[in-house]
């Protein structure tokens, strides 16, 4: 299990963070905002700032951007001297639809637009690999002038297969590796040999719904090693994803879990 003191969470620059491919240090465990309506987004994120989460995962397409990131420069703005912009990873996606390179040109104005009061984007995926080889490569490449831009730092996919990934790196014009493939990961989806090409090609794989969108909490042999550790299920799955040398989210769909608090799925 990964041991981070209790008194230690309070402040979320201690929660451990890992090296991507570029030099950028994504914090290991994050919320997934896939399910937030973007009216409760905002006061949702400056709650999990203060609860000690510094890591969110968006997207274009959870129409909630905005929110997210207003939610964050609330929290910055009420303590500058500690509440730290560089102390927040953001990540956003952009969605198929938008693949080729003019249009994701256009999507990733949209999603700058969206994080104007953050000042730039830690990371921005290609949402799916749902298109053709001309449209990724077209995303691919606007994607990598972005970084050149300075107002998006890091790069990466999301729902590649390990042939997507592939066709990406064989691009003739590849400048930029993706920084992370982030794919539904947890143990009734483990993906191996996927997972082994991208730590052996330096792509951090990310882990999403890494909680089996809480169709598994319950299974009995998941149940018996949580009672035998002496944690819950959902810091056993956590724990699971960050062993395969990822990062992982914690999805919420309902107000309840805000009773659960980071600290809970990571043993004290
Ligand atoms: N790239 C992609 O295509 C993609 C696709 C899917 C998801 N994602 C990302 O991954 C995030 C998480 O995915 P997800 O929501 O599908 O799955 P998930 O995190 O595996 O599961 C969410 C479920 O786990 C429950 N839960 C949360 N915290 C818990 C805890 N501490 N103890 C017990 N149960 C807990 C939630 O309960 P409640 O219902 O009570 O809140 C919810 O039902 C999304 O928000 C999104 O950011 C990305």
């Amino acid at each position: 299990m990964i041991n981070i003191p209790r008194k230690e969470l309070n402040d979320g620059s201690h929660i451990p963070k890992k090296e991507l491919n570029d030099g950028s240090h994504i914090p290991i465990i994050g919320l997934g905002l896939a399910q937030i309506p973007a009216t409760e987004v905002s006061d949702l994120v400056y709650t999990a700032l203060k609860k000690g989460y510094r890591h969110f995962d968006s997207a274009a397409i959870y129409k909630n951007e905005r929110g997210v990131c207003e939610g964050i420069a609330k929290w910055i703005k009420e303590d500058p001297g500690n509440n730290k912009r560089s102390d927040v990873w953001y990540t956003t996606k952009i969605f198929e639809t938008e693949h080729g390179y003019e249009k994701t040109k256009n999507a990733i104005r949209v999603c700058l637009e969206n994080a104007k009061t953050i000042g730039y984007i830690d990371m921005i995926l290609v949402h799916s690999a749902r298109s053709n080889w001309e449209r990724r490569h077209g995303t691919w490449i606007a994607l990598q002038e972005a970084v050149e831009s300075g107002f998006v730092k890091t790069i990466g996919v999301s729902n590649y297969a390990l042939k997507h990934v592939q066709e990406l790196l064989e691009y003739k014009d590849l400048k930029i590796k993706p920084a992370v493939d982030q794919v539904e990961l947890h143990p009734w989806l483990m993906r191996e040999e996927l997972v082994t090409y991208l730590q052996k090609n330096k792509i951090a794989p990310e882990a999403y719904s890494p909680l089996t969108r809480g169709m598994w909490l319950d299974d009995p042999t998941l149940v018996r090693i949580a009672r035998k550790h002496n944690k819950s299920p959902a810091q056993i799955l956590i724990n699971w994803s960050l062993s395969k040398d990822s990062s992982a989210f914690q999805g919420l769909r309902s107000q309840k879990d805000w009773t659960v608090t980071l600290k809970s799925l990571i043993s004290s």
